[in-house]
C-alpha cells in the first residue's frame, strides 16, 4: 500500500475511534463529557485548509515557496484587523508582546538555550544579510585580513552566493567553494570534500573567517550532515558557522545545541505552514557577536539584534504573529509536526522511486539523505543539455500539464558518456507536504511517459 493510500486508512481509522470513543463515553454514564482530543484533522478537513490551491495544478514543488492553511490565513488576517482598527494600541501595547511570545515558541521548537538567542526575521535572505554584513565589517575595520576566507558549499543557494559576493568579496575576502558530487552516495562524499576545501583555506597561513553550511540544499535537494560539519569547523579553527537552513524547519528534526552553529536560519514560511514571510535566525549566545544588526535601520539600532528586528519601522508584522494559531494547525496531525515530517519523508521517497521506476532512472541522493523533497532522475532521451533546457521544460509541464516542478541540471558524467550510456543530465526535485495526493506525482510520471511517447526533445522547445 502507498502512504497515500495509508494516509487514507490513517485518517479514516482516526475518524472511526472518535466514533467509537464518543460512543463509549455516551454509553458509560459516569465518564464525564471529554473534549474530543483523538480527533485529528481529516482528509476533508485538509482538503478545506488547502481549497485555495489552484486545482488545476499538481503541485508538488512545496520547497519553494511552501503553503498556508486557510485557518493561519484567518488568524493572520484577525492581526491585521486588530492593528487596523486601533493602529497606535496595537503597535505600543500588542506587537512586541506577539512577537516575543512566538520566539519563545520558537525556541522551544529549536532547542536552543535562550530566547534572547532567536531573532525573527523576513526571510533567510534578510537573515544571511544580517550574518554577513558584521563579517564584511570586520574586514573594512582591519580586524580580518585581505586574505582571509569563507568557505561555502558549491551548491549554496544563488541569493546567499550573491550575498556573500556582495559583503564578502567586495570587502577582500576570499571564497572558497566546496565541490560536492551530484548523485551522492553517502555523508562522507561530501565531508571528504569540505575537509579540503577548509585545508585550501588554511594554506599559507590563511584564516577561514566564516563557514556558510547548508542544511538541505536547495538544488540539488540533499540534507547535509550539518552537525558533522560543524564540528569539523570547530576542529579547525574556523571562527564562525553560519548554517542556511532554509527549508529545515517543518522539514528536518532540528536542535540547536546539538548542531552548535554560531548562526542558523530557517523560513517558517517554506514546511511550518506560516504565510509568507518569515524566518528565525538564531545567534548563539556564547560566544555571540556583538555587531549584529537588522540591516534595515530603525528606533531600536543598538538594542539587540532581536529587538531590533522587531522593529524595523510601520509595516505588516501579521506573519510574524501568527505562530501560535500554527501551531495549533498543526497539533491536530497525529505526532504534530515530528509525525508531519517522518509523513512527507516516507511519501516523497516512495513517490521518487515510483517516478524513477516508470522512467528507468533513479533517485539522486540515498532516501536518508532526502529531507520532504527527492531528485528523481529524468529521462535521458528529453535531451536536456543546459540549464535553459530545464527553465522551459518547467514552464512547458506547467503550461501543458498542470504540474509544478522544479528541473535540476545536472553537467553529464564522463564515465557514463565513455562506455556510450545515456547518462541522467536532468533531474526533478518534488516535495511531499500534507496536502499532496497520489494523483499529483501520477500525472507527473503519465506526463513524462506522454513526453518520450511522442519522441519529445528540449530542442523542440526552443522551435517558436
Ligand atoms: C537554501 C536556501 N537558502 C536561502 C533561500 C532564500 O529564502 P527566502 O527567499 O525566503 O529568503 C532559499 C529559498 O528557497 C533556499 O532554498
Amino acid at each position: 500500500m502507498d502512504s497515500h493510500h495509508q494516509e487514507e486508512e490513517h485518517h479514516k481509522e482516526n475518524g472511526d475511534s472518535i466514533t467509537h470513543n464518543n460512543n463509549n463515553n455516551n454509553n458509560d454514564n459516569h465518564a464525564p463529557k471529554k473534549p474530543k482530543l483523538s480527533q485529528w484533522i481529516t482528509e476533508s478537513e485538509i482538503r478545506q485548509e488547502f481549497s485555495h490551491h489552484d486545482p488545476r495544478i499538481a503541485r508538488i514543488n512545496n520547497g519553494s515557496f511552501g503553503s498556508c492553511p486557510r485557518s493561519v490565513l484567518s488568524a493572520q488576517t484577525e492581526w491585521q484587523l486588530r492593528f487596523l482598527r486601533q493602529p497606535d494600541a496595537f503597535y505600543f501595547n500588542h506587537l512586541q508582546k506577539g512577537i516575543l511570545e512566538s520566539r519563545k515558541l520558537i525556541k522551544d521548537l529549536i532547542n536552543a538555550d535562550d530566547v534572547e538567542e532567536v531573532s525573527i526575521v523576513d526571510n533567510a535572505t534578510t537573515a544571511t544579510a544580517i550574518v554577513l554584513q558584521q563579517i564584511g565589517w570586520a574586514y573594512t575595520e582591519g580586524r580580518f585580513q585581505k586574505g582571509d576566507s569563507t568557505v561555502m558549499l558549491h551548491y549554496a543557494y544563488g541569493a546567499v552566493k550573491k550575498s556573500i559576493q556582495a559583503y564578502v568579496s567586495r570587502a577582500g575576502g576570499q571564497v572558497i567553494e566546496v565541490h560536492l558530487p551530484f548523485p551522492v552516495n553517502s555523508n562522507e562524499e561530501i565531508i571528504v570534500e569540505f575537509r579540503k576545501a577548509l585545508e585550501k583555506g588554511k594554506s599559507n597561513g590563511g584564516k577561514v573567517r566564516l563557514a556558510v553550511i547548508d542544511h538541505i540544499t536547495s538544488m540539488p535537494s540533499v540534507v547535509i550532515p550539518v552537525k558533522d560539519l560543524v564540528k569539523i569547523c570547530r576542529e579547525e579553527g574556523v571562527d564562525q558557522v553560519f548554517v542556511d537552513a532554509a527549508h529545515a524547519i517543518g522539514n528536518v528534526h532540528l536542535d540547536m545545541k546539538e548542531i552548535g552553529a554560531d548562526f542558523y536560519t530557517s523560513n517558517l514560511h517554506k514546511w511550518f505552514f506560516c504565510p509568507p514571510s518569515i524566518a528565525f535566525l538564531y545567534c548563539r549566545k556564547s560566544p555571540l557577536p556583538s555587531d549584529l544588526h537588522h540591516p534595515v535601520v530603525s528606533h531600536e539600532y543598538g538594542n539587540g539584534l532581536a529587538v531590533e528586528s522587531a522593529w524595523i519601522g510601520t509595516r505588516d508584522y501579521s506573519s510574524q504573529l501568527v505562530v501560535p494559531s500554527v501551531l495549533e494547525f498543526i497539533n491536530r496531525f497525529e505526532g504534530g509536526i515530528e509525525g508531519i515530517m517522518e509523513r512527507n519523508h516516507k511519501a516523497v521517497v516512495e513517490m521518487g522511486e515510483m517516478l524513477a521506476k516508470a522512467w528507468g532512472t533513479h533517485l539522486g541522493s540515498p532516501s536518508s539523505m532526502c529531507p520532504s523533497m527527492a531528485m528523481v532522475g529524468l529521462p535521458p532521451c528529453l535531451g536536456i543539455s543546459r540549464e535553459a533546457d530545464c527553465a522551459r521544460l518547467r514552464v512547458h509541464l506547467r503550461d501543458n500539464f498542470g504540474i509544478e516542478v522544479p528541473i535540476y541540471f545536472q553537467e553529464t558524467i564522463e564515465e557514463g558518456e565513455l562506455k556510450g550510456e545515456a547518462c541522467i543530465s536532468g533531474y526533478a526535485r518534488i516535495s511531499h507536504q500534507v496536502y499532496n495526493t497520489l494523483d499529483d506525482y501520477c500525472r507527473f510520471r503519465d506526463a513524462i511517459n506522454q513526453l518520450v511517447k511522442d519522441g519529445f526533445t528540449c530542442q523542440l522547445l526552443y522551435s517558436n
